[in-house]
C-alpha cells in the first residue's frame, strides 16, 4: 500500500536550531543605524528585543540548543506531518513525485507560531511584561496571540484597519487567546493620532501598524516588540521545519530535486529550506525556488540595498532586496505577501545563486488553491497557493520532459479564514494586477540616498 503521510514520533523533534549564517558562503552585511551609518550594536536593539533574541540575530553558531519549555509547547502540534501529493501527481499525469509539509495543523493554521513559542519564551524569562505587535491579514498576530496565553503573556497586535474591518474571524481568533487587537491607525498612539488628524477614514498600512506597535513597545513599561518575519531570529526558529522534512524524506526514501516556497519576508520558505541550503553549499544539486506575487516582485525585480524594515522608517538599515519602504503593493488576497523587503538570509543566498527566485499572478495561484483543494482536500492560504502554483507549473514540464523529478513544497497554511478570496476567485471578481513600475521607481528614489551595501545591486525596475 502506498504512504500517504509521513509522522515523526515526538521523540525525534529536532533538539537545536540550524544556523546557516555559519554555512553561508558570503556573510550577511551588518544591519545599520540610520543616524549614524554604523553597523548597530546589541544594545541599539535592546529597547524593541530581549537580549537572547538579539544574541540569537547576531550567533555565528551552527547549533542553537531549544530550550525543553519551548520544545514542550511545539510538541502541541509538531512534528507536522509531510504527505505526498498522489492525488495531484495523478490530476496533472506528471511522473514527479510531490511532496508536501504541512505547517498548516498548527491551532492557528500557518507556521507562524513556530517563531512566536520561542519569541515569547525568551521575553518571559527576561522580565519582559507585555508583547506588542502588528498584523496585516492576521495570521502573525492570532500566532503571537496563541503563544502568550500559553505563556501568560499580554499581547497587543495593531491589525492594519482594511483587514480589521475584512477579517473580522482573524481577529476573534486573537481575542479568544486573550490577545488585544486594535485598528491601525489608532488613537493610542502617536502615530496613528497623526495619521487620522489628516485622515480619519485611513485604511492602514502594514507599515503604519509597526510604527504604532514598536512605539508602544518603547514608550509601554516593560513592554518589548515581536516580528513575524525578515530576522535571522525568525528564520533559525522555523528551521525545524527544514530539519523534520530531512528525516521525513529519508523515511519516504527520496531527495527533493526541487524546493518550493512563498516567500513574503522569506520566513517559511527559510523554515523549510534553509537545512537543505546547508546540502547545497556542501554539493549537493536542488533548484530551491522562493515564489512571490508578482505585483510585489521583491527577489525578481528589486534591487539588494540597504532599507528599513518598515514604512516609517524607524528600524534599522537592513541589507536585502527591496521595493522601497514607501512601496504600497496592490490589493491582492495573499496580504502576507505585501511586504516591500526579503529576509536578509534569503537575499545573501539569492547573491551566492542558492536560492532562486519566480513571481506569479494572482488568478495562476488561485487556480492552482482550487485545483489542489479538489485533488488533496486542504483548502490553502492565499499565500500558500503561490507555491501551489509554481509545484503544478514545474510538475507539468516534468511531464513534458518525461522526468521523475522528486519536489517538495511547504504548505505554509490553510485558508479557512480566508474564504472571501476564494469567493471573489469563484464569482469572478478576481483581477491581476499589472506591475507598477512607476510605484517601484517613486519608492526607490526615497531610498536612494540610504548607504550603500557592499553586494550593491541594481534591480530591473531601476
Ligand atoms: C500562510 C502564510 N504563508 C506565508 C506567509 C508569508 O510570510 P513568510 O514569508 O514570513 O513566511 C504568511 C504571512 O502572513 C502566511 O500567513
Amino acid at each position: 500500500m502506498q504512504t500517504k503521510k509521513i509522522f515523526l514520533p515526538e521523540s525525534e523533534f529536532p533538539r537545536q536550531w540550524y544556523n546557516i549564517q555559519a554555512d553561508m558562503p558570503t556573510p550577511l552585511e551588518p544591519p545599520l543605524n540610520p543616524g549614524t551609518g554604523k553597523p548597530i550594536s546589541p544594545d541599539d536593539l535592546s529597547a524593541i528585543f530581549p537580549m537572547p533574541l538579539i544574541e540569537q540575530e547576531v550567533s555565528q553558531e551552527r547549533w542553537i540548543d531549544i530550550p525543553e519549555e519551548v520544545i514542550e509547547k511545539l510538541l502541541i502540534w509538531r512534528p507536522t506531518p509531510l504527505y505526498r501529493a498522489y492525488n495531484l501527481e495523478k490530476y496533472l499525469e506528471t511522473p514527479a513525485k510531490i511532496y508536501f509539509k504541512n505547517e498548516g495543523v498548527s491551532p492557528p493554521g500557518s507556521h507562524k507560531p513556530t517563531t512566536a513559542i520561542p519569541q515569547v519564551y525568551y521575553n518571559k524569562i527576561s522580565g519582559t511584561k507585555a508583547i506588542t505587535t502588528e498584523t496585516g491579514a492576521g495570521q502573525w498576530g492570532s500566532g503571537l496571540s496563541f503563544a502568550g496565553k500559553l505563556f501568560g503573556m499580554p499581547i497587543k497586535v495593531w491589525m492594519v484597519r482594511i483587514s480589521y474591518d475584512q477579517k473580522p474571524y482573524r481577529r476573534l481568533m486573537m481575542e479568544v487567546w486573550g490577545g488585544k487587537c486594535v485598528a491601525s491607525p489608532s488613537t493610542e498612539t502617536n502615530a496613528g493620532r497623526a495619521v487620522l488628524e489628516k485622515d480619519p477614514d485611513c485604511p492602514g498600512s502594514l507599515g503604519m501598524a509597526i510604527s504604532e506597535a514598536v512605539e508602544a513597545a518603547v514608550t509601554g513599561d516593560n513592554t518589548k516588540y515581536a516580528l513575524g518575519s525578515v530576522l535571522n531570529h525568525v528564520m533559525l526558529h522555523q528551521t525545524v521545519n527544514g530539519l523534520e522534512t530531512q528525516k521525513q524524506m529519508a523515511i519516504a526514501g527520496d531527495y527533493p530535486d526541487m524546493i518550493i516556497g512563498c516567500a513574503g519576508g522569506g520566513s517559511n520558505f527559510a523554515g523549510n529550506c534553509l537545512p537543505f541550503c546547508r546540502d547545497k553549499i556542501a554539493g549537493k544539486d536542488i533548484d530551491i525556488v522562493g515564489v512571490e506575487p508578482a505585483s510585489c516582485p521583491t527577489m525578481t525585480m528589486a534591487p539588494f540595498a540597504y532599507d528599513f524594515g518598515d514604512t516609517a522608517a524607524t528600524t534599522p538599515l537592513l541589507a536585502m532586496h527591496t521595493l522601497g519602504h514607501n512601496f504600497i503593493p496592490a490589493p491582492i488576497h495573499a496580504g502576507g505577501l505585501r511586504y516591500h523587503g526579503m529576509a536578509p538570509i534569503i537575499s545573501q543566498l539569492i547573491l551566492d545563486n542558492i536560492i532562486r527566485a519566480e513571481n506569479i499572478q494572482q488568478i495562476e495561484t488561485f487556480e492552482a488553491g482550487l485545483i489542489f483543494a479538489r485533488t488533496e482536500g486542504f483548502i490553502s492560504a492565499p499565500e500558500t497557493n503561490h507555491a501551489t502554483a509554481m509545484v503544478i507549473r514545474e510538475a507539468l514540464k516534468a511531464k513534458e520532459e518525461g522526468k521523475e523529478k522528486v519536489i517538495l513544497f511547504n504548505w505554509s497554511g490553510h485558508g479557512l479564514v480566508d474564504m472571501m478570496a476564494y469567493q471573489d476567485y469563484l464569482s469572478g471578481k478576481l483581477a491581476d494586477h499589472a506591475i507598477d513600475e512607476e510605484g517601484i521607481k517613486n519608492a526607490l528614489r526615497d531610498i536612494a540616498p540610504l548607504p550603500k551595501p557592499k553586494q550593491f545591486k541594481i534591480g530591473k525596475v531601476d
